[in-house]
């Protein structure tokens, strides 16, 4: 009885036995299965991954890591994370892992730079967590987590840069504005003083020339009268004075009508008004010639033709003025379209151009004249800008080349209409639309 019973415990203890280590060899099988799971997941993952001991040293890394930085695997388990964190990050690394250690923080995330094996910098977001010791608590190590992000980071220092460079930009393009503010309150201050000053040396020339040769006259006339009652003869010649007189009288008054609206460019046309300025100087014992080029059947528009003369007469002004010669030429042509303005049609919007050239003395042209020495009150040197506004307005420009010793060259473009398209242009388009 003894014996059956001490059997069948046997059998029992054998049969618990078997049953306890068929369970263990399962868990443990589980326990392989589930740990080559998280190995096949840490190695293959698409983002960086390790686990770094609390002193910074490298426990494990995966594929994605040791691409980021260029370490393999086994380079990077003698290093620490320190050593390739950027040193201008480290201290911000640093204290965060201090406040993980501490329990202040779960985790944490933060982005900063690592120092590839190539001594590349790469922008990296880095989420960390702690894995403590489940019985004491003590930090076992970090899991960190890595991702690449130095495409994002180029891409927000590009939009900061295209920003900065936006509001630099603005910055100076209200400056610029501002500035042309200025300058147009100047040149209308300069303008209206102009205008004074214009009106006083017309009353002036008025007043000298004409206006005293007409009381001479008046006088000489009033004496023949008073000498000469009516039946008295009259000598021969006893008027030819008075005559004269009225005669200058007449040429000053047409000479001053001539400055102020001239005369020839409204009969004539530019070219010819030009060609008589020309003259003048010349009967005035001048160097000066005039050429053209080839400017077409058409007269130009009435307003470019007074923009223009009105350039040339004041640079022939400041050549009288300022530049101490005689010596002048000047030029009207046709000219080509600016490469810069291709894309016009045909790129043929052609330009009317002006030359004043002389041999005089010249003048630094970089020097803004509204601050150089020479810079003065309302209505003085409001030549030159008055040209540059004139041809402005009309979508022109003036260039003006000028050294001491020099001389001076001032070329006014105006543009002008687009040409009608020629016989042969006009076919062309036909066939080919
Ligand atoms: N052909 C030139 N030769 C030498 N200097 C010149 C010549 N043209 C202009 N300048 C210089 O440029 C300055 C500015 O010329 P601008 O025509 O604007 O004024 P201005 O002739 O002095 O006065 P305003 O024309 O108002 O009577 C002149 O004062 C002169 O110093
Ligand atoms: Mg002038």
């Amino acid at each position: 009885m003894l014996t059956a019973m001490l059997l069948l415990l046997l059998a029992a203890i054998l049969a618990f036995a078997v049953r306890a280590g068929l369970a263990r060899r399962r868990a443990e099988k589980a326990l392989k299965e589930s740990r080559q799971r998280f190995e096949r997941a840490f190695t293959h993952a698409p983002i960086g991954m390790a686990l770094v001991a609390p002193d910074g040293s490298c426990l494990d890394a995966n594929l994605a890591l040791c691409e980021l930085v260029g370490y393999d695997r086994d380079e990077l388990l003698l290093r620490d994370f320190q050593s390739i964190t950027h040193p201008d990050d480290l201290e911000a690394d640093l204290h965060h892992v201090r406040m993980l250690l501490a329990g202040e923080v779960p985790a944490y995330q933060l982005e900063k730079r690592y120092l590839r094996k190539s001594g590349e910098t790469v922008w990296i977001l880095l989420s960390a967590s702690l894995v403590r010791d489940l019985l004491h608590g003590s930090p076992l190590y970090f899991v960190a987590q890595i991702q690449d992000i130095t495409d994002r980071k180029e891409a927000e220092r590009h939009i900061r840069h295209l920003n900065l460079t936006l509001e630099e930009r603005v910055v100076l393009r209200t400056e610029q504005l501002a500035e042309r503010e200025r300058q147009l309150e100047t040149l209308v201050g300069k303008l209206l003083a102009a205008q004074e000053e214009e009106r006083r040396r017309v009353a002036y020339e008025v007043h000298d020339g004409p206006t005293q040769l007409l009381i001479a006259t008046h006088q000489l006339l009033q004496a023949f009268a008073e000498d000469h009652p009516p039946g008295a003869t009259v000598a021969p010649g006893a008027l030819d004075r008075p005559l004269q007189l009225a005669q200058r009288a007449v040429k000053e008054a047409r000479h001053i009508i001539e400055n102020l609206r001239p005369t020839a460019l409204d009969d004539f046309g530019l070219a010819a008004a030009l060609r008589f300025l020309v003259e003048e100087l010349r009967d005035e014992g001048w160097d000066a010639t005039y050429d053209e080029g080839d400017l077409g059947d058409q007269r130009l528009a009435p307003e470019l033709e007074t923009a223009l003369y009105r350039v040339a007469q004041e640079a022939i002004n400041n050549v009288r003025k300022h530049a101490a010669t005689n010596r002048a030429a000047l030029s009207l042509s046709r000219v080509a379209n600016r490469a810069s303005e291709a894309g016009q049609p045909n790129g043929k919007t052609p330009r009317v151009r002006l030359e004043v050239r002389d041999w005089g003395r010249g003048f630094d042209a970089a020097d803004d004249p509204r601050r150089g020495p020479g810079a003065a009150g309302p209505g003085t040197r409001v030549g030159l800008s008055g040209m540059r506004e004139r041809l402005a307005l009309l979508d022109g420009t003036l260039l003006v080349e000028s050294k001491p010793g020099k001389g001076t060259s001032l070329i006014a473009e105006l543009p002008l209409p687009p040409e009608a398209p020629t016989d042969d242009e006009a076919m062309r388009k036909v066939h080919t639309s």
